[in-house]
């Protein structure tokens, strides 16, 4: 089990000033089970996946896997211990083709599994096995390669983050697919999806919903989906007395 104990995490806001972006955040993750975390933008799920993985370090609350505080390992070592994050905008790594990279993800990778993991996420391996990671590819593309590195490291916990984000329908329903295939009731792996799509919601066990840097409420999906619906209303609502809801 992952369990995050009171996390605060406090980053500059650039004037010189100190703001917390996750205000003392308490979750469990165990494994079998697969989570979604939602909420508006800005409100602290990616910097939740980045203090996991050790890319933030938070400054207060400990980070505990299967009993072990990890919170001062690097991000190599998280890594070592089955901890895998794919990033919400994947960094371009100039120099290095797509099947180096996949290389990279899991060393040793045979050709058939290499084409095996971009077909999963819908890109033909003849055409882009040996294409450089570079400007020539698109953010859709970059995303799918992000994408199929994680599930290459077939890690313990994996963390994606908005896989849906520039991936056309097509692809993002066959991913859907093999996180069911892959994490659905399976015993030793947990899956966290951090998401906006309200496709990838309801496969998910537990949908946690952060907003502010609070953990604002966690449940199933039947338990959480009115409330999510009614807040985006009451938010509209709010902002424009109902006028903007007609202007679109
Ligand atoms: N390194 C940083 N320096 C300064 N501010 C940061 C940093 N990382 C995140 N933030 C701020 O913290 C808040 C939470 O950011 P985060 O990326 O975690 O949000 P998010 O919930 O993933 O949003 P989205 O749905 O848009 O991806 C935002 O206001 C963001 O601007
Ligand atoms: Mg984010």
């Amino acid at each position: 089990m992952l369990k995050l104990e009171n996390i605060w995490l406090e980053v500059g806001n650039g004037n010189g000033e100190n703001k917390d972006i996750l205000k003392g955040i308490n979750l469990e993750f165990q494994k079998g089970k697969i989570y979604a975390i939602t909420g508006p933008n800005g409100g602290g799920k990616t910097s939740i996946a980045k203090v996991i993985m050790g890319i933030y370090h938070q400054s207060e609350g400990n980070i505990v896997l299967e009993g072990e505080d990890i919170s001062d390992l690097s991000v190599t070592e998280r890594a070592r211990k089955g901890i895998a994050y794919a990033f919400q905008q994947p960094p371009r790594f100039k120099g290095l083709t797509v099947s180096d990279l996949m290389n990279i993800a899991l060393p040793g990778l045979d050709n058939l599994q290499l084409r095996t993991y971009l077909r999963d996420v819908g890109l033909c391996p003849e055409d882009y096995m040996d294409r450089p990671l570079g400007a020539g590819l698109s953010g859709g593309e970059i995303k799918r390669i992000e994408i199929a590195q994680l599930l290459a490291k077939n890690s313990a916990i994996s963390i994606f983050d908005e896989p849906e984000a520039g991936v056309d329908l097509w692809t993002i329903q066959k991913l859907i697919g093999i996180i069911i295939e892959r994490y659905k009731n399976n015993p030793d792996k947990t899956a966290v999806i951090i998401t906006h799509n309200e496709n990838v919601l309801p496969i998910c066990d537990e949908i946690i919903v952060i907003d502010e840097g609070h953990l604002k409420e966690r449940g199933t999906t039947d338990e959480i989906w009115h409330l999510i619906k009614d807040d985006i209303q009451c938010k509209n609502r709010e902002l424009c007395r109902g006028e903007m809801i007609n202007e679109f």
